[in-house]
């Protein structure tokens, strides 16, 4: 069994992508909005060298971030990857010339996405690929059936080892796991935007993991008067408890939280660590969205 240092311990996604639950987004490595490349990328490299160091296995990514950046940037730190690593992506969508993010989501579009992944990363399989539908901020009600069964395909044809799924309602999740076995879910939600309450739980049964973006609140950082007051009372940064939070939430719960900052990387992992009260837990309870 591997074992982990870092708070939280590790936790094992189907069977045997085993990560430590302090895990690391590389979304921010890339240019201002997710667009071109960063303005300094030697300190970018240098926060890929700091996951390693801290002894942090789990990096979430994309080619379409940048695109193609942070995946060329995560090549260049860290290949030949150690063991222990485990690198995540999604498919689902590119970046056209103005900066979206249009969907991506037919057969030559998903399997070009996964192709493209391996290439850049240079992996001959990914450990998990998460099919991404939705928006930034919730759901849609489509089926996902078809794109879904698309990269059970590519499973089957050895390109990935497990599936997971990002921005998808418990029906649509339902309908994945009708198709092929579903190891993580990557939705919207922190201790301000708890939509996903019921679902978390219904996965923590089903030993799935839950993996939340925007554990820190993305693009518009968490402000919460009740989050602040929790911060001044334990001395620690809102930053702190807003992740310690979410690690106490669930043992399903891996935190992939994004910085472009080795200093911003090092307290994460740190602050991950707080134990919250169960006074701390109610106060936080009290937060709105
Ligand atoms: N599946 C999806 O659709 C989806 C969508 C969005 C994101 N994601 C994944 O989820 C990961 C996390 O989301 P995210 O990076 O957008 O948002 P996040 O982790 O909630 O927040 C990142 C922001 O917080 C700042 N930050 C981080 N640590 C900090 C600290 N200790 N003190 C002050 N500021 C701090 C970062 O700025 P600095 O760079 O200055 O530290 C950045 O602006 C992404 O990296 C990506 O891998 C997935």
């Amino acid at each position: 069994m591997t074992r982990s240092t870092l708070p939280g311990g590790t936790f094992t996604m189907g069977g045997d992508v085993t990560v430590t639950r302090v895990g690391y987004g590389a979304m921010q490595l890339a240019g201002p909005h997710v667009f071109g490349p960063p303005a300094d990328r030697d300190a970018a490299i240098a926060v890929l060298h700091e996951v390693i160091n801290l002894g942090i296995t789990h990096i979430d990514t994309s080619d379409y971030y940048g695109p193609y950046v942070t995946n060329e940037l995560i090549k260049e730190a860290l290949y030949p990857y150690p063991d222990s690593l485990h690198i995540v992506t999604k498919v689902g969508a590119f970046r056209d010339a103005q900066g979206g993010w249009p969907s991506a989501l037919r057969p030559d579009e998903l399997r070009r996405g996964v192709e493209d992944n391996l290439t850049r990363l240079g992996l001959d399989t990914m450990d998990v690929v998460n099919l991404r539908v939705g928006g930034f901020s919730g759901p849609n009600t489509t089926s996902i059936a078809e794109p879904f069964g698309t990269l059970a395909q590519l499973q089957a044809e050895g390109l990935i080892k497990h599936l997971g799924v990002s921005t998808m309602s418990a029906t649509q999740i339902a309908e994945a796991q009708s198709i092929a076995p579903v190891v993580c879910v990557q939705n919207f939600y922190n201790v301000a935007h708890r939509d996903d309450d019921t679902l978390i739980d219904s996965l923590a049964e089903q030993g799935i993991a839950y993996v939340p973006y925007f554990p820190l609140g993305g693009f518009s950082p968490l402000q919460s008067e009740e989050l602040n007051a929790v911060a001044a009372r334990v001395k620690a940064t809102p930053m702190a408890v807003a992740l310690a939070w979410l690690l106490q939430r669930s043992p399903n719960i891996l935190l992939i939280p994004g910085t472009s900052s080795v200093a911003h990387l090092r307290e994460n992992v740190a602050g991950a660590g707080l134990i919250l009260s169960d006074e701390d837990l109610r106060d936080l309870d009290h937060i709105t969205s």
